[in-house]
């Protein structure tokens, strides 16, 4: 239940500064030199951080569950590139490209500004990324029938296919992967901004509370949107490279051909992870990277794959272990346009080729894996042009549930392969969305049915196969004829119950659940309605006749993101409940939208994040609290985003915002040559509390310091 819904003001937060870390300037302007010098410059800047040095060793010791590598690791390459099989060679390999960079250069980013006084420059008020959209070739005129490569997948078939179907695509501003300084400086602290009696500093907040040894905290990000660079290195085009290019598909006219462009400048993101404290690094990976035109017959993109070790071993020398999502929305489009993609039972053979490739490739340097990002939102993206793919007779309406049973399938048959081939660590699926809390309370009936329908739809659709009973809720099959949701045999049950080894809930939010005004019966019969099929409403004020909002808002353009910090524990115990697991959970994408912060005139504004960082570390709070008072095994949090993005894909009604709402936790100067990245309040403030609360004795210490140890 709700603890206290008020305590907005009460809770102790942080918002101020301390001068303990503050960097004496000489050393600033030392570290700030880009030579390669990771081992040899142990410059000795005067913060509790660790070094990613320091990080790295924890790695090695007991308090890590997996080495970085296997023992018998030699950066040799050979022992960890991958070695294609009979089928994956048989079609040549692309070579051409101008290579993502894995050479260290040297190009002064600007890193931390360390002399004379600044004199804000006002930020641009449109970006530099923004295309005039336009149809080319046949894009838009395709009628569902497929296109046929006919066994052609040479470079020249691949320009082709770009050019027909995507068009010109913007280069990337630079080519270089400039070498970040070691260990990579912090700025100066923030300054305080309201009074000591009203908010606290991060490390005085739940001061006897310390998060496990092995516990996992890091930031997040997706190809789409993190890596830029969508042609080089012999990429496929993605659903998204396409559909971009429709006028009004978003609204800013904004594409991911540049993004923040992480495929050259993943160094510099790595080291200032690395800086803020973070042990873990969660990205996914271009299907198209690794295979250009998708399929299982074509040929795996041998620079893609050199590109992925490139980021996880440089990730590791950084302390951060790469957490790999294998799936974020990026459908190769030649499949989609080929057969409609998750709306055909074949995606499934050609995902599973795809996964075997990329495990074969890093067993062993990877630990963490998941298959699929938030599928309940990816299997929702039917709309225009996606649909005009579809086998005929399937349409919007009926798409959300063909794309759930094959995507199940592929799951279910890929986790099956990793357990197969002996793959080394665990591997999952991410939900998304909440089960949540009756909002005329726990003894409304209606209500409760209510919270049990948006359990159902939102979350059991695939967590109650995989993690409960190899099969759909009961709930969908009674809505939902066969025509509709496709039935598992029992074979098929038997494929997927089991096939997830922790949970992940990308837990941005929890709202309170009721009845739809017409009643359930009559929304479950009308498949017109605009509630159909979950039947249900979901409400962020108070049921009073006074109607206060419970939480504080984000951006107006984010209208289902609150900070509903007071439900954050009770939800994930009851995921934990509903859908059991050994593994334990993380709270895998949580995150939030400044209001008007892409609006704002001036950098030194949209820095101020204030409302970003009484979230981050509301939240933060809360997981500790449901570590340590309530025994929940929360195994690591991942804010979303380490920096800001275009093409914010990760819901899908603002999945078309482009960039005009952001979620990093560092700006980025879009319209900057270097793509500049800038440290906000919510990134030192979430380091700040890590900092004082990490590396706990694996259990924590309740407010009289006695010891529970629940887990
Ligand atoms: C960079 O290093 C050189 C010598 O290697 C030194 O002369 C120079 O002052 C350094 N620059 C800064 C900005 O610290
Ligand atoms: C996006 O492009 C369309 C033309 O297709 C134009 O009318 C519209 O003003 C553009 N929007 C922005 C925000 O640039
Ligand atoms: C495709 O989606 C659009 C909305 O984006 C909708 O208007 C149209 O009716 C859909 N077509 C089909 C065949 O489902
Ligand atoms: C979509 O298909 C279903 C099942 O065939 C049908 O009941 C529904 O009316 C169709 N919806 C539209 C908008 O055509
Ligand atoms: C993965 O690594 C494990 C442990 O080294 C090994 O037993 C297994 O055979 C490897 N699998 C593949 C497909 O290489
Ligand atoms: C079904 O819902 C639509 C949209 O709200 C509405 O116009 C229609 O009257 C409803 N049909 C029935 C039988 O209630």
């Amino acid at each position: 239940m709700i603890t206290s819904k008020f305590a907005l003001l009460s809770l102790v937060v942080w918002l101020g500064t301390t001068n303990a870390l503050h960097i004496p300037r000489q050393e600033q302007e030392s570290s700030s030199n880009n030579s390669e010098n990771s081992e040899g410059d142990q410059s000795p800047i005067a913060t509790p951080y660790a070094s990613p040095t320091d990080n790295y060793e924890t790695h090695d010791t007991a308090t890590h569950t997996y080495s970085p590598y296997p023992t018998d690791y030699h950066s040799d390459s050979d022992k960890h590139t991958y070695h294609p099989t009979e089928t994956q060679t048989k079609k040549g390999e692309y070579t051409k490209g101008s290579g993502h960079g894995g050479e260290c250069t040297t190009t002064d980013l600007g890193w931390i500004p360390t002399s004379g006084y600044p004199t804000p420059t006002p930020l641009a008020t449109t970006n530099a990324n923004a295309i005039t959209p336009t149809r080319t070739g046949p894009i838009g005129s395709h009628t569902g029938s497929a296109i046929d490569f006919k066994g052609d997948y040479s470079d020249w078939q691949l320009e082709e296919f770009w050019d027909d179907w995507v068009g010109p695509v913007q280069e990337p501003p630079l080519r270089d992967t400039p070498c970040p300084p070691q260990p990579y400086p912090l700025p100066e602290d923030p300054p305080h901004l309201f009074p000591d009696y009203l908010v606290s500093h991060p490390e005085d907040i739940l001061t006897k509370y310390k998060f496990p040894k092995d516990f996992l905290f890091g930031w997040a990000t997706a190809a789409q949107q993190w890596e830029g660079a969508v042609k080089d290195g012999g990429k496929g085009p993605t659903v998204w490279d396409w559909a971009s290019r429709f006028p009004g598909f978003i609204v800013d006219n904004t594409t991911s051909d540049v993004g923040d462009l992480g495929y050259y400048l993943y160094k510099q993101d790595l080291a200032r992870l690395a800086a803020l404290g973070g042990n873990v690094y969660s990205f996914s990976m271009f299907w198209t990277r690794i295979f250009p035109f998708g399929s299982a017959d074509s040929p795996v993109n041998h620079e893609g794959l050199k590109f992925y070790k490139d980021l996880i071993d440089y990730s590791w020398s950084q302390g951060i272990e790469p957490v790999v999502t294998l799936f974020h929305w990026d459908t190769p489009l030649a499949l989609q346009l080929e057969y409609g993609a998750f709306a055909s039972e074949r995606i499934i053979d050609d995902f599973v080729n795809y996964a075997e490739t990329v495990f074969r490739a890093y067993n062993g340097t990877v630990h963490k894996w998941v298959t699929f990002n938030e599928p309940v939102v990816f299997c929702s993206q039917g709309g225009y042009p996606i649909n005009s793919t579809f086998p005929e007779g399937l349409n919007s309406t009926v798409y959300p549930y063909t794309c759930s049973y094959h995507l199940t399938l592929a799951h279910a048959k890929t986790v099956r392969r990793f357990r197969e081939l002996n793959i080394q660590g665990e591997i999952a699926f991410k939900s998304d969305n909440f089960v949540g809390v009756p909002w005329r309370g726990y003894d409304n009936k209606e209500d409760l049915y209510a919270v049990e329908r948006h359990a159902a739809y939102q979350i059991g659709v695939f967590a109650e196969p995989i993690y409960v009973s190899g099969d759909w809720p009961e709930i969908l099959k009674n809505d939902l004829p066969p025509e509709i949701l496709p039935r598992f045999s029992d074979e098929q049950k038997e494929l997927i119950k089991g096939t997830a080894d922790f949970f992940a809930i990308d837990g941005y939010r929890v709202g309170y659940v009721t009845a739809p005004p017409n009643g359930f019966d009559a929304c479950i019969a009308n498949i017109s309605d605009p509630l159909w099929p979950v039947c249900n409403q979901v409400n962020f004020y108070e049921p009073t006749p006074y109607a206060w909002g419970f939480a504080d808002f984000a951006d107006k353009r984010v209208p289902w993101l609150q900070n509903t910090w007071q439900f954050l524990r009770q939800s994930l115990s009851d995921l934990l409940r509903r859908y059991p697991t050994d593994g334990g959970i993380y709270l895998s994408e949580f995150g939030f939208a400044e209001p008007g912060e892409n609006e704002q005139p001036y950098k030194y504004i949209a820095t101020t994040d204030t409302k970003r960082e009484l979230y981050f570390l509301s939240y933060l709070g809360e997981v500790l609290k449901a570590i340590v008072e309530d025994g929940t095994p929360v195994k690591g949090t991942f804010g979303w985003s380490l920096v800001d993005k275009l093409l914010r894909i990760s819901q899908s009604f603002e999945w078309n915002n482009g960039f005009s709402v952001r979620f990093g936790v560092q700006y980025v100067d879009f319209n900057s040559p270097t793509l500049e990245r800038t440290f906000k309040r919510s990134a030192i403030a979430m380091s700040k509390f890590w900092n004082s609360h990490r590396n706990g004795d694996g259990h924590g210490k309740d407010d009289k310091g006695d010891d529970k140890k629940k887990w």
